[in-house]
């Protein structure tokens, strides 16, 4: 694996066979493979995380190619669980800039299926928190998907609702969903 390992930001017995949760400082030519097989994976298993069951698996890797470029670049931050090559689990910190360079979004998060329910997303969660804090950043903002239980996972761990983006987001012709608009607040 050629990741570089940050801080363990484990806090719980949650999996013993994964590691980390890890920054991902240099990545391999092959994570963006990992990346878009796990976002496949959570996808087809119901995850609100761009994409609904059944949407072209090319689409899903393409933009796991594109959100690994956003990291290689600089732009974005990674923390990862699980080897390079097998991503158990992702969570994303995609960097503001000028203006709004004293925040970031969150993204991205994701825990493979079969290790959903363990506290690997609260573990990962805890360390974009944790992440953010040591690069300095005054606060954090995410998106979630409502008619899931996102929003209440969110507020249970810390973050405040800021707003609701009425329908949006369209899963199907008569499918269109609300928007939680969060932030956790660093300082
Ligand atoms: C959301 C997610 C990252 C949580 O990770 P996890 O390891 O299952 O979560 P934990 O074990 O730490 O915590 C369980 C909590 O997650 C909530 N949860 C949300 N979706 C869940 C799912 N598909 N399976 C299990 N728990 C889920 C549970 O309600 C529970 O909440 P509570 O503890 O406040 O009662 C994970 O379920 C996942 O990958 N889901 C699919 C991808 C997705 O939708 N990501 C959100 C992008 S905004």
């Amino acid at each position: 694996m050629s990741s570089a390992q940050g801080s363990s930001a484990r806090g719980s017995s949650a999996h013993p066979a994964a590691p980390g949760p890890y920054r991902v400082v240099d990545p391999h030519p092959d994570i963006a493979e990992a990346l878009g097989s796990l976002w496949v994976a959570v996808t087809e298993a119901g995850g609100a995380v761009d994409f609904v069951p059944g949407d072209p698996e090319d689409d899903i890797r393409a933009l796991a190619d594109s959100t690994i470029a956003e990291v290689r670049a600089g732009r974005a931050v990674m923390l990862a669980l699980g080897d390079g090559a097998d991503l158990a689990g992702t969570v994303f910190l995609v960097l503001g800039s000028g203006i709004a360079a004293h925040r970031a979004d969150v993204g991205r998060l994701m825990v493979r299926p079969d290790l959903q329910g363990r506290g690997w997303g609260t573990v990962l969660l805890d360390a974009a928190v944790a992440q953010g804090t040591a690069l300095g950043l005054e606060q954090l903002t995410l998106g979630c998907r409502g008619g899931t239980p996102l929003p209440a996972f969110y507020a249970a761990r810390g973050w405040e609702q800021y707003g609701v983006l009425s329908q949006g987001v369209r899963l199907s012709a008569d499918d269109a969903r609300d928007v939680h608009l969060l932030r956790r607040r660093l300082t």
